[in-house]
C-alpha cells in the first residue's frame, strides 16, 4: 500500500516538473561557443513576420524581413537568419558567448495588423535561460548528462500512470 501511494507522489512532482519545465527552456554553452536559442512561431501568416529578442528590458536583436537590428554588445554576434525565419523558425543564433550573456532571454512577435486594430501586438513567444560555462566539464566516468536527461516524459504516459496509479490505490483501499 505504502509503495503504491509512494509512486504517487513521485508521479505527482515529476506532473510539477513538467509544469515548470514547458514555461522555460535552459541552454547552456562554453565560452566562445555558438549557442541557439531555440523558438518556433505559432502561426506563420503572408506577410513577413516581425520578431524581437530580448533579455531583461533590452533589445537583444530584431528582424523584420532583411531588416535587422542588433543590440549593444551583440553587433555581429546575433542572428535570426533570415531564411529560417520564413519558414516559422524564429530561434536566435548567438555566436561567440561570454560570461555574460548568461540570462533568461524571451522572443516576441509583433504582430502588425491585427484585425481591428492598427497597433502593433506584441506576444511573448518563448523564454530561454541561457547558462554559460568557461571551460567543458571535466572527464567524468559516469553517465553524461545531456539536456535531454533533465526532460519529463511524455505528458500522456505520466498522465495514464497516474491515472493507473490512483485506480490502484482506490482497488487496494
Ligand atoms: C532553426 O534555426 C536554427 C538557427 O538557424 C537552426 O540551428 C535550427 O536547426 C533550426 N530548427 C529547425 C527545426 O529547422
Ligand atoms: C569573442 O569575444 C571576445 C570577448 O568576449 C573577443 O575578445 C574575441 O575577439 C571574440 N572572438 C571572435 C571570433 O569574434
Ligand atoms: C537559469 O539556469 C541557471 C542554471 O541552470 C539557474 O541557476 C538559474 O537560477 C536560472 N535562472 C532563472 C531565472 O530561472
Amino acid at each position: 500500500m505504502t509503495s503504491v501511494f509512494s509512486i504517487c507522489i513521485v508521479l505527482g512532482s515529476m506532473c510539477v516538473c513538467l509544469l515548470s519545465a514547458e514555461s522555460e527552456i535552459t541552454v547552456s554553452g562554453q565560452v566562445g561557443s555558438t549557442a541557439v536559442l531555440p523558438c518556433e512561431l505559432q502561426r506563420v501568416g503572408t506577410e513577413t513576420p516581425y520578431i524581437r529578442w530580448r533579455i531583461k528590458s533590452e533589445d537583444v536583436f530584431e528582424r523584420s524581413g532583411e531588416e535587422s537590428y542588433q543590440g549593444e554588445g551583440y553587433e555581429d554576434r546575433v542572428d535570426v537568419p533570415e531564411e529560417e525565419l520564413r519558414k516559422g523558425n524564429c530561434s536566435l543564433v548567438l555566436r561567440n558567448l561570454s560570461l555574460t550573456d548568461a540570462g533568461v532571454y524571451t522572443s516576441y512577435q509583433i504582430v502588425r495588423h491585427t484585425e481591428r486594430s492598427a497597433i502593433p501586438k506584441t506576444e511573448e513567444i518563448s523564454r530561454v535561460n541561457l547558462s554559460v560555462y568557461e571551460k567543458p566539464p571535466e572527464k567524468r566516468t559516469e553517465i553524461p548528462t545531456d539536456d535531454a536527461g533533465m526532460k519529463c516524459p511524455h505528458p500522456l504516459i505520466m498522465v495514464l500512470s497516474l491515472i493507473s496509479c490512483l485506480l490502484l490505490q482506490f482497488f487496494f483501499a
